[in-house]
């Protein structure tokens, strides 16, 4: 639990910490993975989190520290899972909780949660970056409510322990860790984790840290922000990461790299990892495990490394995506014969 690393947070003594149970997320070895690479893989599940997805680390420490500072509510942009998490847990500390979402591109299963928890929920004729300036010049203007998007420090604070979990369990960082990256305060996070554990000399050496993005969604890897976002993975299409520099740090001190797959790369490694790891991710998880096989075949993973790939989020979150390609399934009649002729037993 992040619980366990509550001294590694800020928080001040008297607060009240509004917590769902988040963190300990399974570190699961990846037998599949593992062969395809000659690589040790782990998948750090994080949507194993309450709301289903890595966002809750963070906004644990969000909430808990607008709840302290007296706000009456929390206010955020989001692909949706940012807007799962922060409808969750203002819920939790009886706060109201608004957010901006781009019209028609955030998953079903991320909407449902905002509608479940009773959120505020404004769409936009406009992208997340849009969102994100809107909601941060409207909690510029309107002192009523704290923005718990990762520009937030006590988010990328409670986001660090995922890095925390991981070197517990292994007992060392691995060499590489693989990401998605969208807004780039994840990969921000998990290199702060990684470099306080360096620091308290729990680890000898930290990870190189591979971010991926989404072709059409790669703003870091072209250094340049991109106008018009555009790829499946509907959490990762953002053009202007709010943590471009912490981001850019990240990779330059840990010797590591960011590089673009595509959509078809992303859904190959979506449908792998339900196919053959048994772990079902929305699609924007599927990027790291995209990237680890790209870097696999172009040899920038060396062979024989530990490597953790973090998959961010739950695939409950987006059902569409797979029933889009998947075939219906057949209807039988109440009859064991009729089900022994459709899964041909005879
Ligand atoms: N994976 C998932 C499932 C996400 O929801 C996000 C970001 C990322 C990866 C990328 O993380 O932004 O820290 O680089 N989702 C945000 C949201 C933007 O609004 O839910 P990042």
């Amino acid at each position: 639990m992040i619980e366990a690393y509550r001294d590694r947070m800020p928080v001040e003594p008297g607060w009240t910490v509004v917590t769902l149970g988040e963190g300990g997320t399974p570190l699961l070895p990846a037998p599949h993975l593992s062969e395809l690479t000659d690589c040790e893989v782990f998948l750090k599940v994080d949507g194993m989190n309450p709301t289903g997805s890595f966002k809750d680390r963070g906004m644990t420490m969000a909430v808990t520290a607008a709840l302290a500072q007296g706000q009456q509510g929390v206010i955020c942009a989001s692909t949706g899972n940012t807007s799962a998490s922060a409808a969750a847990y203002a819920t939790r500390a009886g706060m109201t909780c608004a957010v901006l979402v781009p019209q028609g591109k955030i998953a079903l299963g991320k909407l449902a949660q905002a509608v479940a928890h009773g959120a505020r929920i404004l769409q936009i004729d406009g992208n997340f970056d849009d969102c994100l300036e809107l909601a941060r010049k409207t909690a510029a203007d309107y002192p009523v409510a704290a923005l718990v998007n990762s520009v937030n420090p006590t988010r990328i604070a409670g986001q660090a322990s995922a890095a925390y979990e991981i070197c517990d369990v292994l007992g060392r960082a691995p060499d590489v860790h693989c990401l998605p990256v969208g807004n780039a305060g994840n990969i921000t996070a998990y290199w702060a984790g990684y470099r306080a554990y360096l620091h308290d000399g729990l680890i000898a050496a930290p990870p190189r840290m591979f971010g991926y993005q989404a072709a059409g969604a790669a703003p870091l890897v072209h250094g340049a922000p991109v106008k018009n976002p555009e790829t499946i993975a509907t959490a990762i299409r953002i053009g202007s990461p709010a943590s471009w520099a912490a981001a850019t740090t990240a990779r330059d001190d840990s010797d590591g790299r960011f590089a673009a797959v595509t959509d078809d790369e992303i859904l190959a490694a979506y449908r792998l990892l339900s196919a053959r790891e048994g772990v079902f991710v929305e699609p924007a998880s599927a990027a790291s495990v995209a990237g680890l096989l790209q870097s696999t075949a172009d040899g920038t993973l060396p062979r024989g490394s530990l490597v953790v790939c973090t998959v961010t989020g739950h695939g409950l979150k987006d059902p569409d995506t797979v029933l889009l390609t998947a075939p219906s399934p057949t209807v039988v009649p109440i009859d064991p014969s009729a089900v022994a002729a459709a899964l041909e037993l005879a």
